[in-house]
């Protein structure tokens, strides 16, 4: 987590929450050159976090990630009567294009799923716009389940009511991949729709090297004839500017930079964006950010960044792959200048945070509890059943017993309000039940002395090794968490692979 001194100036900033809020009240007009977001893409599912197999659980773990299920309800009537306010079109926040293009499709597809996902887009792409330098570029990523609106809402944004902006590309990702047996074509790509905000923006070309048989033709014939012309074909020492179709494979099992988070996209496809539409010390934006492939990318690369994500399994990810990658001094410096915006400072935003409604995220309160005590270390269970009153699991070196490692078990309940004795029985029964060493519940309120006194009836767990004790059942409360309580146990595992530091050390060399 980050420090407290802080300097007022940060280079950095994650930000925790709606998108459509941090932009609108966070994001000062003009202030950043280049943004890219690979938001749901309207596929109509949901997506989990694969966490590593530890513990030899019989089901590979796994958590909600984010939903990609839309329909069409009281945020969806919000959005549009924002579009559709003439206020709006006035002040210009809001192309008439826009609007126009907005109440036409409504007229066309109807209020249902597809149109709460394009009134969705269309109020971010229009703040993604407004933030823009003008010599900002946008990249949006999605696939051709949307793309045709989606290009039409871009051209309405960027290029309508007389604005400068511009289509540039489309770019095809193209990859490879196991594939469905529908009557279709398989389908190996995504779509990325490249938008300026006007003529005048940045953008380095990049090159590719020749392939062999185009080296050779070159080579070998490099004068041409046509009538009274002779061309002579040159080899341009960069070799061949890029294309608009990407041959990049896409993340597999085994790939290294794979952190289990669906939808990672690869460091390489980000990198390219980057070198082509931005320079050193540039702000880049990232306003759906997963498990962070951009910011990682654009802190390797020397750019400053702004991320945003709606799930605090985001933003722990982001938090752990950064340490990951820049360990000691490095991450000292990243963290020195990173603000971290909408996590709990202190009670009230708690309380807040446990009683904030948002039919989109699940268990906001409960997931940030738990990876704040345990610093990002932990699984967040979402098994309904016997596995109930568990909010959270973490696993900690025991033993090696010839050569493989014994793990024990710590189970975690998280508590907005109502805890009492009866909360500590529970507890106790799902150690049992889950044969774990230690439970540990995370409450907003303080203990109450029945509380504290079954606690103590618990006893302690010896560490075999260590020989230390600590206590079976603990009790934390929320102010002892964010006045910096973090899990006191010895090397805990590492649920979620850890990303490869930058330099020769790789992260897992590290590990115990
Ligand atoms: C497809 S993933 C992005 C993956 C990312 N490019 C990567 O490489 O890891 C989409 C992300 O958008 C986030 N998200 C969805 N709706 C959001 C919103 N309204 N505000 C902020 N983040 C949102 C989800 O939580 C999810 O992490």
């Amino acid at each position: 987590m980050a420090s407290k001194n802080k300097p007022a100036q940060f280079d950095n900033r994650l930000y925790y929450g709606d998108n459509l809020d941090v932009l609108r009240n966070k994001i000062h007009d003009e202030t950043v050159d280049l943004c890219y977001i690979d938001p749901p893409f309207n596929s109509k599912r949901n997506y989990f976090q694969i966490y590593n197999n530890i513990g030899g659980e019989a089901d590979r773990a796994q958590a909600q990630a984010f939903m990609d299920t839309w329909e069409w309800g009281d945020e969806a009537e919000e959005g549009l009567r924002y579009i559709t306010n003439i206020a709006n079109l006035n002040n210009d926040k809001l192309t008439p294009q826009t609007v126009a293009l907005i109440q036409g499709l409504i007229n066309v597809l109807g209020k249902g799923d597809l149109m709460a996902y394009l009134v969705h887009m269309t109020q971010r792409i229009v703040e993604i716009h407004r933030v823009l330098k003008p010599t900002g570029s946008f990249y949006l990523h999605c696939d051709p389940t949307a793309s045709h609106y989606l290009k039409l809402v871009l051209d309405s944004v960027f290029c309508g009511g007389g604005r400068n902006g511009d289509f540039r590309n489309e770019i095809i990702w193209h990859y490879r991949r196991w594939t469905g047996k529908a009557k279709k074509f398989q389908e190996l790509h995504d779509v990325i729709f490249f938008y300026s905000k006007t003529n005048d923006v940045t953008f380095n070309a990049l090159y590719t090297e020749y392939t062999e048989k185009s080296l050779h033709r070159k080579q070998h014939h490099h004068t041409r004839i046509k009538g009274a012309d002779v061309y002579v074909t040159t080899i341009d020492e960069r070799g061949v500017r890029e294309n608009d179709v990407w041959q990049i494979p896409g993340l597999n099992s085994q790939a290294k930079e794979r952190l289990g988070y669906p939808t990672q996209k690869p460091e390489i496809l980000l990198e390219r964006i980057i070198k082509a539409s931005s320079n050193e010390g540039d702000v880049l934006l990232d306003a759906y950010c997963g498990c962070g492939t951009t910011v990682a990318v654009a802190q390797k690369l020397n750019r400053r960044w702004i991320g945003i994500d709606i799930t605090y399994q985001s933003i722990s990810l982001i938090l752990k792959r950064l340490k990951d990658a820049n360990r000691g001094e490095q991450w000292t410096a990243i963290d020195q200048s990173l603000l971290i915006d909408g996590v709990p400072k202190d009670k009230d935003s708690a309380i807040a945070l446990a009683n904030r409604r948002d039919d989109r995220t699940r268990k906001e309160f409960e997931k940030w509890a738990v990876l704040t005590y345990t610093d990002d270390q932990a699984r967040i269970n979402e098994k309904k059943g016997a596995d109930g009153g568990v909010d959270g699991i973490s696993y900690f070196m025991l033993d090696k017993v010839q050569e493989e490692f014994k793990h024990g078990k710590v189970v975690y309940q998280v508590k907005s309000g109502g805890a009492q004795r009866g909360t500590i029985d529970n507890l106790r029964g799902v150690m049992e039940s889950q044969s774990a060493e230690i439970g540990i519940l995370l409450t907003m309120d303080a203990p109450t002395k029945p509380m504290l006194e079954t606690a103590r009836q618990a006893g302690k767990f010896k560490h075999p090794l260590l020989g230390t004790e600590y206590d079976r059942i603990q009790i934390v409360t929320v102010e002892e968490l964010l006045n910096g309580a973090r899990i006191a146990l010895p090397h805990p595992a590492e649920m979620v692979k850890a990303a490869e530091a930058i330099g020769n050390n790789s992260a897992q060399q590290l590990l115990i």
